[in-house]
């Protein structure tokens, strides 16, 4: 399984990319504006930071609105993967890209029936909203479980970049389902590393190698 971090905090993405772990990056409109950097700035120094695929959102609404900044957006490196929103619109425009061999992820899908339709538009990755599902009292997981069984049912090409990941137990889900990718915030990603038995063991191990006065040489 992938693993992309859901930020436009350059800082952490270096951070990141130095563990060797990180496969790509997601942003939004929302991470770049908490971000206080000018977009097409932040993008280009992430592509420069990552080898993998970097998505970088369109704002438009409209089809053609959509390629104009997309042409603008796809320019600024070859890793830059074109974002654009679950609509008739942003699938139109996903068709368009992905023909011409851009990469593309389409954004805020809350369905499996979106997701067949992305699929079907060529999409590079289908990000589906978990954490946003669980929080208005759905079950997030279901989806990824039901978008892995109908891709496998038609072969489908397309990754399941499975988006809005709030804690480790939906990593944990994500890679037991079989989804492709997994775009995490920095916290979460950090989280995964973690254990307090790991730590606790680490200082037993550095308290008895200290007792036995060796070094190693
Ligand atoms: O980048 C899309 C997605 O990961 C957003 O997550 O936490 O704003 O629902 P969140």
């Amino acid at each position: 399984m992938k693993f992309f971090v859901d930020t436009a905090d350059i800082d952490q993405i270096r951070e990141l990319a130095e563990t060797g772990l990180l496969d790509g990056v997601t942003t939004n409109p929302s991470l770049i504006h908490k971000s206080g950097k000018n977009f097409l700035e932040v993008v280009r120094d992430i592509a420069a930071a990552v080898a993998g695929p970097v998505s970088a959102e369109v704002v438009a609404t409209d089809h053609a609105e959509m390629m104009r900044e997309a042409e603008i957006l796809r320019k600024i490196a070859e890793n830059v993967t074109i974002k654009v929103p679950l609509t008739i619109d942003g699938l139109k425009t996903c068709k368009a890209l992905t023909s011409d061999g851009t990469m593309v992820n389409v954004t805020l899908c809350f369905t499996a029936n979106q997701a067949l339709l992305a699929a079907k538009a060529g999409a590079t990755f289908i990000s589906p909203f978990v954490g946003r599902h669980d929080d208005i009292g759905f079950d997030g997981m279901q989806i990824i479980s039901d978008i892995r069984i109908i891709y496998d049912n038609y072969d489908y090409a397309t990754q399941i970049l499975v988006a809005s990941i709030r804690h480790p137990v939906h990593v944990l889900e994500s890679a037991k389902i079989g989804a492709d990718v997994i775009t995490a915030p920095p916290a979460v990603i950090h989280q995964l590393f973690k254990h307090p038995l790991t730590d606790r063991g680490l200082e037993t191990f550095a308290s008895d190698w200290a007792k036995t006065g060796q070094t190693i040489a």
